[in-house]
C-alpha cells in the first residue's frame, strides 16, 4: 500500500461553477484522513513555476456558495511538454507532495494521464466543465449551474423576441459539444437545436422557417458554438439570406454561462467528488476520474475519459424534436 500523507489539488482548463465547492470538499476530506493539503494556483502553469502553498480547513471557509476557483485556472502549454512535466514533478518533490488531485475536463485529464505515466506518480481526476462532456460521468461540475444560467437569459430573450415577432439565433458554449444547447432548448421550449453532435441541422431549420413564414410568430434558436455551420452568427446569415422578410437577432451568451453561484446540485455534486477523490487515492487507486453514474460514485480509468466521446441521448433527441410546435 502507498502512503498518502501530502496531496496536491489544482483546477485546470475553464473555471465552472462548483470548483470552489470541491477544493474545499478535497481539503476538508484530507484534512480529516490527517493528510496535508496543498493548494497549486493556476493549474499546471502554477505546477511549473512552484506556485504551492499549505492549505488549512480555514482556507476553504466560506467559498462554498463562490463561483470560479480561489485556486485560478489556465490553459498550460508549458505541461505539455516533458521538460515543463519534469519541471513540475520536482515542485512536487520539493514540497513531499506524493499524489495530485486535478479538477477539470478532457484538456486536464489527458495532461494528467501522461504525467502520471511518465512520472510514476498517483492523479485522481475530478470532472470540473460546464461542457458535461466527460465519458465516465453523467455530470460534470458547473454543468447545471450553466444550465441554469442559460435558462434565465433565454426566458428573458422570449419576452422581448415574441414582443417583435423576431427570430433569435442564442449561441451557447460547447467547442466540441451540444450538452449545454440540447438540455437548455428543451428547457425553453426553443423551436430548433443545432449541435455538433448532429450535423446538417441546416437543411431541417430551414424547412422549419419556410413553414413558419405564413405563422409569423417568434422564434428561439440555440446554437452551439461548435455546431458544423460556425455557430450562431453563420447560421443566422444563411437564414437572412434564405428568408430576406424576417426580422432575425443574434445572442452570443458568452463567458456569462462560466460564472456565477453554483446551484445546489453543482455544490452536492462537487462535495461528493471532492471526498470520493481522497478516498479513492485512500484505496491505492491512480490514474482515474472519480464521476457519477446513476448517482453513484464511479471509477473510470483517465485513458478512457480521454479516449473515449460521450455520446447525447437520443431519448433527449426524440424529445426536442417532438416538442418543437
Ligand atoms: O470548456 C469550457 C468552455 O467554456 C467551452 O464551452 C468554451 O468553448 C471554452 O471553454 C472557452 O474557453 P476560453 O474561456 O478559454 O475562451
Amino acid at each position: 500500500m502507498r502512503e498518502v500523507k501530502k496531496i496536491g489539488v489544482l483546477t485546470s482548463g475553464g473555471d465552472a461553477p462548483g470548483m470552489n465547492a470541491a477544493i474545499r470538499a478535497v481539503t476538508r476530506a484530507a484534512l480529516h484522513h490527517n493528510i496535508e493539503v496543498y493548494g497549486i494556483m493556476r493549474g499546471y502553469e502554477g505546477l511549473i513555476n512552484g506556485e504551492i502553498k499549505k492549505m488549512c480547513s480555514s482556507d476553504v471557509s466560506g467559498i462554498i456558495q463562490k463561483g470560479g476557483t480561489i485556486l485560478q485556472t489556465a490553459r498550460s502549454v508549458a505541461f505539455r511538454t516533458p521538460e515543463g512535466r519534469v519541471q513540475a514533478r520536482e515542485n512536487l518533490k520539493k514540497h513531499d507532495i506524493d499524489s495530485l488531485i486535478v479538477i477539470g475536463g478532457d484538456g486536464s485529464f489527458a495532461g494528467a494521464s501522461i504525467f502520471s505515466r511518465e512520472h510514476n506518480f498517483p492523479v485522481i481526476g475530478i470532472p470540473g466543465t460546464i461542457d458535461n462532456d466527460l465519458y465516465g460521468t453523467e455530470y460534470t461540475i458547473g454543468y447545471d449551474t450553466a444550465l441554469n444560467t442559460v435558462v434565465e437569459a433565454v426566458d428573458k430573450i422570449k419576452d422581448t423576441a415574441s414582443s417583435h415577432n423576431r427570430i433569435f439565433f442564442v449561441e451557447v458554449m460547447g467547442r466540441e459539444a451540444g450538452f449545454l444547447a440540447l438540455m437548455s432548448g428543451i428547457a425553453c421550449g426553443a423551436e430548433a437545436i443545432l449541435i455538433p453532435e448532429v450535423p446538417g441541422q441546416i437543411d431541417k431549420l430551414m424547412n422549419y422557417l419556410s413553414l413558419r413564414g405564413q405563422q409569423k410568430k417568434s422564434s428561439i434558436i440555440l446554437v452551439a458554438e461548435g455546431e458544423d455551420e460556425g455557430g450562431a452568427i453563420a447560421v443566422s446569415k444563411k437564414v437572412q439570406d434564405a428568408f430576406p422578410q424576417f426580422d432575425i437577432r443574434v445572442t452570443i451568451l458568452g463567458h456569462i454561462q462560466r460564472g456565477g453561484s453554483p446551484t445546489t446540485h453543482d455544490r452536492v455534486t462537487a462535495s461528493r467528488l471532492g471526498v470520493a477523490a481522497v478516498e479513492a487515492l485512500l484505496d491505492d487507486q491512480t490514474s482515474i476520474m472519480v464521476g457519477i453514474d446513476n448517482d453513484q460514485i464511479v471509477h473510470v480509468p483517465l485513458s478512457k475519459t480521454i479516449k473515449l466521446h460521450k455520446t447525447v441521448d437520443p431519448q433527449l433527441l426524440e424529445v426536442a424534436e417532438i416538442l418543437i410546435g
